[in-house]
């Protein structure tokens, strides 16, 4: 083979379906219950929160789900996204492993959310929906959305972390410049936050918070608003599919085959967009890709959390699913890749970790960041904090195959640019960055306020 960098698909080869998971599962989904009554929840009570088309994705059985042509259209501004091979990388590593990456970093603001965003934004906008709340931390999630609603005519409210919202303005002048109104949360707003800052007006908020107030704000709004979230739900790791089908062709022109498939992971979105294609192969193909699942140290859901049922927020109004958890009351910890900072995981994911289909490790923040910036050198691309976890992985398995001589392909997610996240790279540089993992005795008193579920047998 020649010394091809990258691998480009042409618009023509951008994927007519995305990938649904459920039709393969090896495990039997768990029932997804309400807040109140722990019982099952009804199609009535998750259509005050989404549009009926999701809620059929979030349970549907087929195999491939057609992505609508207005979504591919919007798709087509940057996908597919180009794939590379790590020439530089694996020379800085002096490994004999061939390492690629898929570049989600080339969407309009610079991460995979938007995969998920402009199909969310779709199915409303043809249901009716006037507006669209959500919450975000750092603001990808948030500066997705905002682009997905300016294109298909919505408003939005974006509840943004407080802390965030004041440490860092551009994501939030990116919303608002899309037309997106942005609050910090907590907020006056709704009756949560009023309470919340009634009793810590001080509350530097956080994803949990934030999502109760987005959660708040749709459910109040008599049917005009909806809510939408940028991770963990089925349907948003179905929309994120088209990465990974979209790697098997590229990988295909490659002439290779994975060994290994690495993603991070905050509620599992990226690395599902990758993973579930190769997923299928090993499924249904015989293939034997093992599929990693990188997670921060300071928020280690796979690795150290429950595998039980949790509420997904804070306020306890977001319904209840069987994930791997911290805890509703996890306070995060302030590390920078702030994408990863929630307490829950997928419920896809968690259940395909419990089975043993797909591996998780936990990478620390110091290394993540070292790590980043070999990357950034031999590659040139800046990666976004969360993605670091997911090259720290790849690299440490690269340096495996150095010690055993073994020729093994990784491939990794890049989910997106760090441009906006030089500070973090700034306190790296200056040294004044430390590693930190969660406390066992913060992980178990968290437990203590799990919901008393009496299927939750595990
Ligand atoms: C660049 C980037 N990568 C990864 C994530 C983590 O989310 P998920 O696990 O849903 O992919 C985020 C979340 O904001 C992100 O901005």
């Amino acid at each position: 083979m020649s010394e091809q960098v990258k691998y480009l698909l042409d618009e023509s080869k951008l994927p007519r379906a995305w990938y649904n998971v459920n039709a393969d599962m090896p495990v039997p989904p768990a029932p997804v219950l309400h807040p109140g009554t722990m019982e099952p929840v009804t199609p009535d009570f998750l259509s005050v929160l989404f549009p009926m088309a999701l809620i059929a994705q979030e349970v549907s059985a087929e195999r491939y789900i057609e992505i609508p042509e207005p979504v591919r259209d919007i798709y087509r501004l940057w996908r597919p996204t180009p794939f590379y091979r790590a020439r530089g990388l694996e020379k800085a590593l002096d490994t004999p492993a061939h390492i690629y990456y898929k570049y989600e970093g080339v969407s309009p603001v610079g991460s995979h959310k938007p995969n998920t965003a402009v199909a969310q934004a779709y199915y409303n906008k043809i249901s009716g929906t006037e507006a669209l709340t959500t919450e975000t931390g750092a603001g990808q999630w948030g500066s997705a959305l905002a682009m997905a609603c300016s294109f298909f005519d919505m408003a939005l409210e974006v509840y943004m972390v407080k802390v965030s919202y004041e440490q860092k303005p551009y994501r939030r002048i990116m919303m608002e410049s899309f037309g997106a109104e942005v609050f910090a949360s907590p907020t006056e707003r709704t009756e949560y936050g009023r309470a919340l800052r009634a009793e810590h007006p001080d509350s530097p908020g956080s994803l949990g918070i934030a999502i109760s107030e987005a959660v708040e704000a749709a459910a109040t709004s008599g049917g005009r608003k909806k809510y939408s979230l940028g991770s963990v739900l089925n349907h948003v790791l179905l929309h994120q599919t088209v990465i990974g089908e979209e790697t098997l062709l590229q990988l295909e022109m490659a002439g290779e085959y994975p060994d290994i498939v690495v993603g991070c992971t905050g509620g599992g979105s990226n690395f599902g967009g990758i993973a579930f294609s190769f997923l299928r192969e090993n499924l249904l193909n015989g293939k034997q890709t093992r599929l990693i699942a990188a997670e921060p140290a300071a928020s280690p859901s796979l690795t150290r959390g429950r595998y039980t049922f949790d509420y997904g927020d804070t306020a306890r109004m977001a319904p209840v699913v069987k994930m791997h958890t911290l805890g509703h009351t996890f306070v995060p910890p302030g590390i920078h890749a702030g994408g990863l900072r929630y307490h829950g995981m997928s419920p896809q994911i968690s259940a395909l970790v419990d089975a043993g289909y797909i591996e998780a490790r936990a990478v620390r923040q110091l290394q993540t960041f070292r790590d980043g910036l070999t990357f950034l050198r031999s590659e040139g691309i800046i990666p976004a904090p969360e993605s670091t976890h997911a090259i720290a992985v790849a690299m440490d398995e690269a340096r495996v195959c150095r010690e055993s001589g073994e020729k093994k392909v990784i491939v990794f997610n890049l989910s997106g640019h760090g441009h906006f996240d030089m500070t973090a790279y700034d306190a790296y540089l200056k040294g004044r960055l430390q590693d930190y993992a969660y406390p066992q005795e913060e992980i178990e008193a968290a437990m203590r306020d799990l919901p008393q579920v009496a299927m939750a047998a595990d």
